[in-house]
């Protein structure tokens, strides 16, 4: 594999598009909107140079790297040397299964078709193309050129050959893949989410305040951020939709949303993408 495609410019796509360039790969990030490619140009400069400041990369890598990065708005001329594609487009079932229908009439016949969901099932998305058996799930963690895992789900379809290819494409960018099945929430969000639901349960209730949740967490279990901080990180409306994603595929009580999560979404309180969440950011 050389040439990557990645669908979408935001924060994942173009931490996605980073990993790729940095480790020498071919890449043509593409959004419907040029303003906003631009802008994931910079964050990508911007992210580079951080890791030469830290040392964990030279100059020329960071040089190299950038020159490999080439932006388009057009889709379908986006992926037509692709080897494989890598969609990180907003949540959206719709969108994500209008996106793969026309990928898959688009990209050639051996391109692997993977997406960056962190909930939708990617039976379903494969069920958009004739190519099931090339759609795979590709999870990467935010920050992704820090985060070393790769959470790759093989859809019901996915074959053996697409599964060996992206745990070794993973490999190559210094992350660990873990392969998982198909279910809702996958494995890391089966886990992470309900853990972010009883944090704010938890202040909901009265137990404890935010400070002090996160405090708890984060000294006593060792995690790098509380985890009401993580939801403020990840996105308020991004927890509550992956919350209804388990809730409604398992139709367990247990995975119900908090209705303090509910009325923060609805206030318009996302988190750090908003300026407001369990913590204000300017
Ligand atoms: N690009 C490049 N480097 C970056 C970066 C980026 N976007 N963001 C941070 N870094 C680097 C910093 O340069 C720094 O490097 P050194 O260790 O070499 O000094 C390192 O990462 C740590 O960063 P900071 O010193 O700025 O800050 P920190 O120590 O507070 O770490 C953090 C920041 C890495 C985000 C850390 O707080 C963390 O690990 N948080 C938890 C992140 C997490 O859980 N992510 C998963 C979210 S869930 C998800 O993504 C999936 C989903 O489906 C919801």
């Amino acid at each position: 594999m050389k040439n990557i495609a990645v669908i979408g410019s935001g924060t994942m796509g173009n931490g996605i598009a980073h990993a790729f360039a940095q480790h020498g790969y071919h890449v043509t990030l593409i959004d419907i909107a040029a303003e906003a490619l631009k802008k994931a140009l910079a964050t990508i400069e911007k992210n580079l140079s951080r890791q030469v400041e830290k040392g964990a990369i030279t100059e020329a890598t960071r040089a190299e790297a950038l020159t490999r990065i080439t932006t388009l708005t057009d889709m379908a001329a986006g992926v037509k040397n692709a080897d494989l594609v890598v969609e990180a487009a907003t949540e959206n079932i719709e969108l994500k299964l209008k996106i793969f229908q026309n990928l898959d009439a688009a990209a050639p016949a051996h391109t692997i078709l993977a997406t960056n969901t962190s909930s939708i099932s990617i039976t379903r998305i494969a069920s958009a193309t004739q190519r099931p058996e090339k759609v795979i799930g590709m999870h990467f963690m935010n920050p992704v050129p820090v985060m070393k895992l790769v959470e790759v789900i093989r859809g019901y379809s996915t074959s053996d050959e697409t599964t060996r290819a992206v745990m070794e494409l993973s490999g190559k960018l210094e992350k660990t893949p873990v392969e998982v099945n198909d279910y809702p929430g996958f494995v890391a969000n089966r886990i992470l989410m309900p853990m972010i639901n009883e944090a704010i349960a938890s202040l909901y209730e009265g137990v404890a305040g935010v400070e002090e949740i996160d405090t708890v967490m984060r000294l006593g279990m060792a995690h790098p951020m509380g985890p009401l901080q993580l939801a403020d990180f990840i996105g308020l409306d991004v927890c509550l939709s992956i919350l209804r994603v388990l809730h409604d595929g398992f139709g367990n009580p247990r995975y119900a949303p908090c209705p303090l999560l509910v009325n923060m979404v609805q206030a318009g309180h996302k988190g750090v993408k908003s300026g407001q969440g369990f913590y204000t950011y300017t």
